[in-house]
């Protein structure tokens, strides 16, 4: 291992490990059971994630990166190019590589739930960006942001790629949004990366793919339920399924019981009957103006809005109001 660049500074705020421990409980727990996708991205998560960012059905991230590329400089423009940039949700840090193609910000400041992907994508931005200050901070950013110590009040930005937005019920989204527009301050920009609604075959395709990628990163839940919470989930007796539930405009990710399973965790019993469901994910769609609706609700204003020639994907920048 090489030694930190000194323009790399790692801050660990990470969730303990207690905190997996209570939401698993309670989410499998209730009536209907669920679990939260934050919790997807243990280290083997993380790189199943990035394997289905580069499947062929998974049209986000490509078409994303594509209008970073296609309108990075009008972008820059809008953000205002000096200062700090926050992102949330950074992973691999492909993204923000692209971005910083087109602007120079004094300060980058990724926040992540995955220590070792943050970590190393992290460091290797500060390394490739000898002027550029990185401040890594690992922690849930679901949950209120308390950074106030670290940064002087400076021009800021956050970056909120990849429409991971779209993970949180309308009520959470709002307050997640509320939360960025306060970190902003008046003068702040976010911009924002948000999937839009399109023909519920592309985003079945998108959620199922051939090579079985998605399933595995959905069934991993289990496995690493299994490791850090003394479990015995079967995790082969769980199916993957995702479908579009068009009343509600989100993708649904689910694992099926395909038999009676019968869980310890750690001293707790969970019992499943054949065909129950524990509800992983949801992935909200947007049209343009239903996103613009919820970021107004928020207190935010929408200065611009890119999306690509087919319309897939949607980056829109926006001001607190
Ligand atoms: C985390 C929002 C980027 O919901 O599309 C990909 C995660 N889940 N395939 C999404 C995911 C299944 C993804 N984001």
């Amino acid at each position: 291992m090489e030694a930190a660049p000194p323009n790399f500074h790692f801050h660990d705020l990470q969730p303990a490990p207690e905190d997996f421990h209570t939401d698993v409980i309670a989410g499998l727990s209730r009536q209907t059971k669920r679990l939260s996708p934050k919790f997807f991205y243990d280290e083997l998560g993380s790189q199943l994630f990035d394997a289905i960012t580069r499947l062929p059905e998974y049209y986000p991230t490509r078409t994303e990166i594509g209008l970073l590329h296609r309108y990075g400089e009008d972008m820059a423009r809008m953000l205002g190019n000096d200062g700090l940039l926050f992102e949330l949700g950074s992973g691999s840090g492909t993204k923000i590589r692209v971005l910083l193609e087109a602007i120079q910000p004094q300060t980058y400041a990724p926040i992540d739930i995955s220590r070792e992907t943050l970590s190393m994508s992290a460091g290797a931005i500060a390394q490739d960006h000898p002027k550029l200050e990185v401040h890594a901070i690992c922690t849930d950013y679901s949950k209120p942001l308390e950074l106030s110590g670290f940064f002087d009040v400076q021009q800021r930005a956050v970056f909120f790629p990849g429409s991971s937005i779209g993970n949180f019920d309308p009520t959470q989204a709002r307050d997640l949004l509320q939360r960025i527009a306060k970190l902003l301050g008046p003068d702040g920009r976010l911009l924002i990366g948000v999937d839009l609604k399109k023909a519920p075959a592309l985003l079945h395709a998108a959620y199922n793919d051939n090579q079985g990628v998605t399933a595995k990163f959905n069934q991993n839940l289990l496995t690493r339920i299994n490791r850090e919470l003394d479990a015995d989930f079967d995790v082969a007796a769980f199916r993957h399924e995702a479908f579009y539930n068009e009343k509600l405009g989100r993708v649904e990710m689910h694992l099926f019981a395909t038999a009676p399973q019968h869980v310890r965790i750690d001293g707790c019993c969970f019992e499943f009957q054949a065909g129950e469901s524990i509800h992983t994910e949801n992935s909200y769609k947007f049209s343009i103006e239903e996103f613009q609706t919820l970021a107004a609700q928020a207190g935010l204003a929408s200065l611009r809005v890119w999306q690509d020639d087919d319309a897939l994907f949607s980056v829109h920048c926006l001001r607190p109001i």
